[in-house]
């Protein structure tokens, strides 16, 4: 009760004129990093390495302990976390939850793959040099790649990779909601080693919930429609939640064709299909260059430009640029847009031809 009079306080106009311009939570992170008005910040609580390869980005579990702030999460959405990586510079990232739905002011877990292609970067912060105890920022949970409040009988979660997390959020809520029906879990990983949350589900394993664990270059199947025929029958009318990298998520597109029964996130961008030719060029900066075919924000950071980015996959909107003439491809869902002085997500669209781009 004292807490939600001090929290309706903190978030009232008088608090907020007192404080303009900065804003009330400017003042009272200095005071206790945990305390918070409207910001959302956590406490990094503890690191497990889940993978920790010679030679291989490590994978860790980060708990996080939120501020009062945090709304809570459904399982299968995602958060952006900011830290500030040389030491004034804040970077995002987009990171699936890993844990079972939370509840306002609750702790959970993101589940992190250290990115070895771009350093510093959030993941390989959070990966090798983050330590308990350590703040960082973040966004409400967003998406809408969750589980229905009522969950069908019969499901199927198929992952690849790092695109277990969301899928492992959703089976943890499961238990804790004590679903009574059948869960058929498919993941696909590289090999024995470089599988998440091994142990986890060996036990989760058993009354009702089917683990398959693929590891194609060690000679499992490759996800076709014929294999899932043959583990599930009419698979194409049974719910399913499927998440991982790009060539993962265009076998299981083919497999369901339009079927409805499917909900898909990619964990990773595809590759740009794009069509090279033609010039682009940055109106703000006066720089040009040659159309690769690569999306917008590959290329302006090959031409040296430094645009905003946060996921590079097309979720989180903070790369977002005007495009003031010329056609661009969606590399998610292959649309094309031609409207001038159009807001676009330069990390997902791809050019054609030539096209200007307000950075
Ligand atoms: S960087 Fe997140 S949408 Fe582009």
């Amino acid at each position: 009760m004292a807490v939600a009079l001090g929290t309706r306080i903190l978030r009232s106009n008088a608090v907020a004129a007192l404080t303009t311009p900065h804003g009330v939570d400017r003042y009272l992170k200095h005071i206790n990093p945990m305390w918070a008005a409207h910001e959302v910040r956590a406490r990094i609580v503890d690191i497990h390495h889940e993978v920790d390869l010679p030679g291989e980005p490590r994978v860790a579990t980060v708990t996080l302990q939120p501020t009062s702030t945090w709304a809570g999460h459904r399982a299968g959405q995602h958060v952006s976390v900011g830290v500030e990586v040389d030491g004034t510079r804040r970077t995002t990232r987009v990171f699936s939850v890993s844990s079972a739905d939370s509840k306002p002011g609750e702790r959970f877990t993101i589940t992190v793959r250290a990115n070895p292609d771009r350093v510093p970067s959030v993941s390989s912060f959070l990966a090798y040099e983050a330590k308990p105890g350590q703040m960082v920022h973040l966004s409400q949970a967003e998406g809408d790649f969750v589980l229905p409040d009522r969950v069908p009988e019969r499901i199927v979660l198929i992952s690849g990779g790092s695109g277990i997390t969301p899928l492992m959020s959703m089976l943890r809520s499961l238990q804790r909601r004590t679903h009574r029906g059948q869960v058929t879990f498919l993941h696909y990983a590289r090999s024995e080693d470089h599988q998440i949350f091994r142990e986890e589900l060996a036990g989760i394993a058993g009354n009702g919930v089917d683990i398959h664990l693929l590891h194609p270059e060690a000679g499992d199947p490759n996800l076709s429609p014929a294999y899932l025929t043959k583990l599930l029958g009419e698979y194409s009318e049974i719910p399913t939640w499927a998440c991982g990298p790009a060539p993962l998520m265009e076998a299981v597109k083919a497999a369901y064709a339009d079927s409805e029964a499917l909900s898909t996130e990619y964990f990773q961008p595809p590759k740009s299909t794009g069509v090279a030719g033609g010039q682009i060029s940055y109106a703000r900066t006066g720089t040009e260059s040659a159309n690769s075919g690569e999306t917008v924000l590959e290329q302006a950071e090959a031409a040296g430009l430094t645009p905003e980015f946060g996921c590079r996959m097309g979720i989180c909107f903070s790369c977002t640029a005007t495009k003031k003439s010329g056609l661009v491809r969606n590399v998610l869902t292959g649309e094309t847009s031609e409207l001038p002085d159009e807001d676009i997500r330069i990390c997902v669209s791809a050019p054609e031809g030539d096209c200007v781009i307000d950075l």
